[in-house]
């Protein structure tokens, strides 16, 4: 065969395969093995060189048109290959934009946030500062500023967890009042402050008890502050938190840093369920009191000058009066079940 024959046998050669070839890879391939370096063109190519030289530019002619030729027929098949693939692909990744979108949960503030949140929107309308306190404290803020020195006997109600023998996980939110009192410029007015958070203490857990709870403190500490202010304060707090129209009981209680105590209690209206009759339950809600003179002096404070009042209150206990739930634990074991009944729509 001479080099003419072979050029146009590689011409039909190659064209069928051009037209049989079903992938843009395919193609490619083709394309490699005629013209690459070792590619079947080239090879014949190599030829030339031993043609008569007048032979030479006829089929150096002829083997330029062929490889033109080729290659347009390489590029053209590779061009529709490569659209098909892509209408295959569109076809097979069309999004239906008809269908209904995923649904997702989103989560809303846990009850206790929103009795806290509530709690402190009222007492910033009323003008106090709300301080965030630290949850690992000092046993002398925890305890000694709070007029509770080492061996008194009402530290063992507050036992906790210690860090080192005088760091602890804060048994009180009462610790802030002495921080508040510190930090205080009392020739800008009263002090008048919030402060809620979680508090710690060894326990057993039960219906009623958790070894961590929430506290929200509150102090007032100026000039002529005395008990009535500590009285309404509480009133408008409760009428707040429950609705108006629950009568206050102030009981006499103890309490190292205050004096006189007084735990507080409001009423509830009760209907037996067999009877149907109707009767009154007092129901304990928080401690408060005025604050010990000893507080105050700890603090380079002058109690013949100034007088204050504080109060301590359990939100979780709020919320469990508010909403009638019976054990505690609920709180903290995120059993969205529970947890549901109080979502806020729109939060
Ligand atoms: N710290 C008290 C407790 O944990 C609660 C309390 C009672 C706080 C009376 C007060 C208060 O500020 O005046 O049992």
């Amino acid at each position: 065969m001479d080099i003419k024959e072979e050029l146009e046998e590689l011409k039909k050669k190659v064209s069928v395969e051009i037209d049989k070839s079903s992938s843009v890879d395919l193609i490619e391939n083709i394309r490699v093995h005629l013209l690459g370096k070792k590619g079947d063109l080239t090879k014949i190519l190599k030829g030339l060189k031993d043609l008569d030289p007048r032979e030479k530019p006829v089929v150096g002619q002829m083997a330029n048109k062929i490889r033109t030729q080729l290659e347009t027929m390489i590029s053209q098949k590779k061009h529709i290959l490569e659209e098909n693939k892509l209408d295959a692909q569109l076809a097979s990744e069309k999004i239906d934009v008809t269908l209904p979108g995923e649904t997702f949960q989103i989560g809303t503030k846990h009850v206790l946030q929103q009795i806290q949140d509530q709690i402190e929107d009222h007492f910033l309308s009323q003008g106090y500062q709300v301080m965030y306190g630290r949850e690992i404290e000092t046993d002398e803020y925890n305890f000694e500023r709070m007029n509770l020195p080492k061996d008194h006997p009402a530290r063992d109600m507050q036992d906790t967890f210690y860090l080192t023998p005088n760091v602890l996980l804060r048994t009180q939110t009462s610790a802030m009042q002495a921080r508040a009192m510190d930090k205080h410029d009392f020739s800008t007015g009263p002090l008048k402050m919030i402060s809620p958070g979680k508090v710690y203490r060894r326990d057993n857990d039960d219906a009623t008890h958790s070894h961590q709870f929430h506290q929200i403190e509150g102090l007032v500490v100026g000039k002529k502050i005395t008990l009535a202010d500590l009285k309404g304060t509480l009133q408008a707090l409760t009428d707040e938190l429950f609705g108006k129209g629950h009568a206050m009981r102030f009981r006499q209680s103890y309490f190292p840093f205050t004096e006189p105590s007084l735990e507080v209690d409001i009423s509830w209206n009760t209907v037996d369920k067999n009877t149907a009759s109707q009767d009154i339950e007092w129901i304990e809600v928080l401690g408060a009191g005025m604050v010990h003179p000893n507080v105050l002096k700890m603090a380079n404070i002058d109690p013949e000058e100034y007088s204050g009042f504080a109060f301590g209150l359990g939100p979780d206990r709020f919320a469990m009066i508010k909403y009638g739930i019976d054990d505690i634990r609920n709180f903290y074991l995120d059993d969205l079940r529970f947890l549901k009944q109080f979502c806020q729509v729109g939060e």
